[in-house]
């Protein structure tokens, strides 16, 4: 969950000017007016903005940086959007610049600042559960096992954004929330560019077509919201969000009829994909010597499929090939009458 440091302060204060009486809180007034300007401005985000959306106050608008992790250099611009940053997961009104920029909190900013700041921490102070949650989930160790970079937090959550700054760079300041559309559907082909069999299988099916024609809000399911976002478990494992335990809460929270027969149905048809065929013909091959396996693979929903896909083209080849063997016969047929029949004709003249 996001954790929202400032705002639990601000109603923990609320709640205990409500308790003191009058003389207190005057008290507590007059502190705070002579209590230094810096002190003030540590939970404002004025002077920030004031200073980083004009390049005639900034002067240094695009600085060249380099990345502490990669190495690169980059050039960043210096210049925040405004409107951006406030439509942003961090741009509420109990967020604060300072809260990231920890380097700054509580400083007097009003004659800018040093220049190289720390890196912001995402993980330490706010955000530790999705990346203990992240860091163990299956999906990072088969990443790892198939020698797949993992993305970091500001990878996958400033990568994901469609926003640019006036360089052309995507800034980590702006992320956009879960809730954003156009940020929903740029999430399905992040997955999808990874696991391309499973994309084309969602695009295929209920959900992924009504997504693909352009509705990606909340109430359509884009990969996501099935698979979670930062603990991601094969559907085996019981605590996985679409694992046996959890998929009728899962479906349920949009398709109010959820029951065990509901979610028997196949997100993810996997008829075009060959393995499932090799997989079922070595069980076939082997179903003297391991009559148990057959069974199993031939339980499997996506079996299935596969055997109702080959029936279903088995019978389609079938008819129309003998439509067409019919069709060439009778041809073949109406052509030797009327070969006869001249014949026949030719005869009866003589
Ligand atoms: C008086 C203008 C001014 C104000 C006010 C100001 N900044 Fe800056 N800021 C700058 C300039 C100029 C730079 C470019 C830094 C340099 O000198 O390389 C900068 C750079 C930055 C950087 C990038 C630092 C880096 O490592 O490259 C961050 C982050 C930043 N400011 C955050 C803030 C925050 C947060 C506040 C409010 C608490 C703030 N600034 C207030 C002028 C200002
Ligand atoms: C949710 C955390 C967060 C908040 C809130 C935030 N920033 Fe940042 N900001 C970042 C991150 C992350 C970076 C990338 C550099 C880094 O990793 O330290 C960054 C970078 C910057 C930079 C350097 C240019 C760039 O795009 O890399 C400036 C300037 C800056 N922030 C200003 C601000 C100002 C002004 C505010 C308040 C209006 C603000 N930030 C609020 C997280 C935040
Ligand atoms: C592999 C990509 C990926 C990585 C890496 C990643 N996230 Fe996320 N994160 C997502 C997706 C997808 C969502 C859901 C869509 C959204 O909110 O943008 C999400 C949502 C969130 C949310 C919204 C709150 C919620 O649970 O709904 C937070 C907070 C968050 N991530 C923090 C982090 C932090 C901190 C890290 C680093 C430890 C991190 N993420 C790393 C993909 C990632
Ligand atoms: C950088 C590439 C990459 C991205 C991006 C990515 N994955 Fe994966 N994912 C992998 C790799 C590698 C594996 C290991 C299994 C494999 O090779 O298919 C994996 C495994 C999985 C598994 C478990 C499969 C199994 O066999 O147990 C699921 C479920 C999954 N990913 C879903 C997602 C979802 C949902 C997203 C988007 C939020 C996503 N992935 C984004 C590379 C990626
Ligand atoms: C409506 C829910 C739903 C959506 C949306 C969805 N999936 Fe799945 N996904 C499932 C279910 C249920 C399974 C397990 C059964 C199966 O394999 O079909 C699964 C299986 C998988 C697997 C195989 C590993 C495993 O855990 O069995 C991968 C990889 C995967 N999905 C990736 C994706 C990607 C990538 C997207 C988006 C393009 C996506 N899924 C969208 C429900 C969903
Ligand atoms: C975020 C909401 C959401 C989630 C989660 C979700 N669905 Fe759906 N589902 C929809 C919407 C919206 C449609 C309507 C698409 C259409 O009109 O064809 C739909 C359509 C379907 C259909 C097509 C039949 C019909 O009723 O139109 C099936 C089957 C289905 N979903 C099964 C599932 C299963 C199984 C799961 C869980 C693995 C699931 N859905 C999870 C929103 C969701």
């Amino acid at each position: 969950m996001v954790y929202k440091p400032k705002k639990s302060l601000m109603t923990e204060v609320i709640s205990g000017l409500k308790k003191i009486q009058i003389p207190a809180f005057l008290v507590v007034c007059v502190t705070i007016v002579t209590l230094s300007p810096a002190l003030l401005l540590a939970g404002d985000n004025g002077p920030c903005i004031e200073c980083h959306t004009k390049p005639d106050k900034l002067k240094v608008a695009e600085k060249a940086k380099i990345d502490p992790v990669t190495g690169e250099i980059k050039v960043l611009s210096m210049l925040i959007d405004e409107a951006t940053f406030k439509a942003s997961a961090h741009g509420g009104e109990d967020f604060f610049c300072t809260d990231c920029h920890q380097d700054l909190d509580g400083k007097d900013v009003t004659e800018g600042h040093k220049p190289n700041l720390k890196p912001v921490d995402c993980i330490t102070f706010c955000h530790d559960d999705p990346a203990e949650e992240y860091l163990q989930s299956t999906h990072v160790k088969l990443m790892r096992e198939n020698n797949k970079d993992v993305p970091t937090c500001k990878d996958c959550h400033s990568g994901l954004s469609y926003h640019y700054t006036s360089v052309g760079e995507k800034s980590p300041r702006d992320v956009p929330r879960g809730t954003d559309p156009l940020h929903r559907k740029l999430t399905i082909d992040a997955c999808g560019s990874c696991h391309q069999d499973y994309l084309n299988s969602y695009k295929n099916n209920a959900h992924g077509q009504v997504a693909t024609l352009g509705h990606t809000t909340t109430d359509v399911p884009v990969c996501f919201d099935c698979h979670g976002k930062h603990k991601i478990l094969n559907s085996s494992d019981p605590e996985s969000k679409v694992g046996k335990e959890r998929i009728i809460e899962t479906c349920g929270n949009c398709h109010a009829n959820a029951n065990a027969s509901f979610v028997k149905h196949v997100e993810h048809p996997q008829i075009k994909n060959i393995k499932y065929y090799k997989t079922l013909l070595a069980a076939v091959k082997n179903a003297r010597s391991d009559p148990g396996n057959l069974k199993k693979v031939i339980k499997n929903p996506q079996t299935i499929l596969c055997i109702v896909f080959v029936m279903y083209v088995g019978i389609l080849a079938f008819t129309f090939s003998a439509f067409g063997l019919h069709s060439l016969l009778s041809w073949f047929a109406v052509v030797r009458d009327e070969y006869r029949r001249k014949e026949h004709g030719d005869d009866e003249q003589h």
